[in-house]
Formats: structure tokens, C-alpha cells, sequence
């Protein structure tokens, strides 16, 4: 990490250097991918284009089945197209070697799911260091980790979690669940966050919540590309993008 002090818990881009107007933060190009299941081919995405701003809120909004995950994916570097390119700040992510691809995620990329994703065997703060902790070297850590866990903490607080520390995510609700997802997204102070129905397993209320927490990360001038089915929870985005057999309307 080689962000501000612990202390420092907006996970502002502020100290990321914005992008000129001309350069989108995330571009993908004409991005083709198709699943093979044995002899099956699923095209899903089959010319598919997005261009996300520094600081803006993108929505990607389609039915179930239209590919807006996988599209989620291919920007956030946990898959790469079958064509097209997907520059990060101008650097196309998806011709990049395994290891800086992992590095790429890593730095500059948070991810929240709607399943949460987070570790059932370790506890609250322990899911929320975690991305900080890969890649680190004993050495690292030792000298970083009460640092790491500093801001942890501080996420955490700010989230209504500090009396869940040492509590499994079994024994939370799921909105308290989310919250640490979203936690645990912001600890690198990644430049984008990529929310992949982040409220589709929510209750309303508990959904709007979250979508709060979204917009107020937004507002301290995170870039944001969230999917969802959901036209209402699109409408809390600066932009809407519809993605349709296969291509961003
Ligand atoms: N790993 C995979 N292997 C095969 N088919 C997949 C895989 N992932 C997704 N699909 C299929 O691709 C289509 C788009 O999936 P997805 O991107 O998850 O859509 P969405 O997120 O919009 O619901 C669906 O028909 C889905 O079944
Ligand atoms: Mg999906």
C-alpha cells in the first residue's frame, strides 16, 4: 500500500492523480467473449463497449443472463476477453502476463459481490485486512501490520461494524456482511470499485443502505461501475449504460 496514514479512512481518489477529461480511468473496446461448455458455445458478450470516467458512477443495467458479470469481470481483470482490449488509465489489462494482472487487481481495483464473498473461517477484521496482506512478505508485514490493521479497524468503524471485529460472517446479518465487503474493497484505496449486484441479496431498506454507503464513497470520489438487473437501483448511478444481446446500448 502506498497510501496515507492509517488514519486517512475516505477512500478517496484524491491522492491518485486524476485523469484528464480525454483519458477514461476504464475503456473497454469492442470485447468479445463467449463461454465453451464442451462441444456448447454461449456467446455472451460479442462486441460490448464501456467508458468509465474518473469519479463517475456508471450503472450497467440488463436482465439476468445478459452478461453484465462477465463484463464486470473482464474490467476488473478477473477474466480476459476472447477480442477487444480493456485499458486500465490507457494500458490494455487483458494482454498483461498473469502476475501483473494479479498486480493490477490488486492495487487498483475493489471488488463487492452480491454474495459477499468473504471468508467463512476467518472473522470480521481478518476478511478485511486480507487484501492487504497479499503479496506481502514477512518482513512487510511485520513491520506494516499493526498499520493494516489500523485501517482496518477504521474502515470498519465507519461502517457501524466495531462491535463485530472478532465475529464470524456466519453470525452476521447480510447487510453487516456487505458492509464488510465494501470494507474490505476500500482497504487498498483501489481506484475503481466494481460492485456486482452489490444489493441483489439485500432486503430493500438493508439495500438502500448500502447503496448509501455506495454513494458516499462516490461523493469522496470514487470511480464506480456497479451491474444490476434493477432499473430503481440503477437510477442512483450518474449514468446508465444498457447492456443488450451482447453490446452496451
Ligand atoms: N463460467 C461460465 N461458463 C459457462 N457459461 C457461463 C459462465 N459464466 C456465465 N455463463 C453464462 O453466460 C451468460 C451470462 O452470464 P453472466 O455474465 O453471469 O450474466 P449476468 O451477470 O448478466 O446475469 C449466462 O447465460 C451464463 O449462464
Ligand atoms: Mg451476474
Amino acid at each position: 500500500m502506498n497510501d496515507a496514514a492509517p488514519s486517512h479512512l475516505h477512500a478517496t481518489s484524491g491522492h491518485h492523480a486524476p485523469a484528464t477529461p480525454a483519458s477514461p480511468v476504464l475503456l473497454a473496446r469492442d470485447v468479445q467473449r463467449t463461454y465453451r461448455m464442451g462441444r456448447v458455445t454461449v456467446p455472451v458478450l460479442k462486441g460490448a463497449g464501456i467508458e468509465v470516467r474518473h469519479g463517475e458512477w456508471v450503472a450497467i443495467l440488463g436482465s439476468s443472463g445478459s452478461g453484465k458479470s462477465t463484463l464486470l469481470h473482464l474490467l476488473g481483470g478477473l477474466d480476459r476477453p476472447d477480442a477487444g482490449t480493456v485499458e486500465f488509465r490507457g494500458e490494455d489489462i487483458s494482454r498483461f502476463a498473469p502476475r501483473r494482472l494479479d498486480r493490477y487487481r490488486n492495487a487498483h481495483v475493489g471488488f463487492v459481490f452480491q454474495f459477499y464473498h468473504l471468508l467463512p473461517e476467518l472473522n470480521v477484521l481478518e476478511n478485511t485486512m486480507l487484501p492487504a496482506t497479499i503479496g506481502v512478505g514477512r518482513w512487510e508485514w511485520l513491520r506494516r501490520r499493526e498499520e493494516i490493521r489500523e485501517r482496518a479497524r477504521g474502515l470498519l468503524e465507519r461502517f457501524g461494524l466495531a462491535h463485530r471485529f472478532r465475529h464470524r460472517p456466519a453470525e452476521l446479518s447480510g447487510g453487516e456482511r456487505q458492509r464488510v465487503a465494501i470494507a474490505r474493497a476500500l482497504m487498498r484505496n483501489p481506484e475503481v470499485l466494481l460492485a456486482d449486484e452489490p444489493t441483489g441479496n439485500l432486503d430493500a431498506k438493508t439495500g438502500e443502505s448500502i447503496l448509501d454507503m455506495i454513494a458516499e464513497q462516490h461523493r469522496a470520489g470514487l470511480t464506480i461501475v456497479m451491474v444490476t438487473h434493477d432499473q430503481w437501483i440503477a437510477s442512483r448511478a450518474d449514468r446508465v449504460v444498457h447492456l443488450v444481446d451482447g453490446r452496451v446500448a
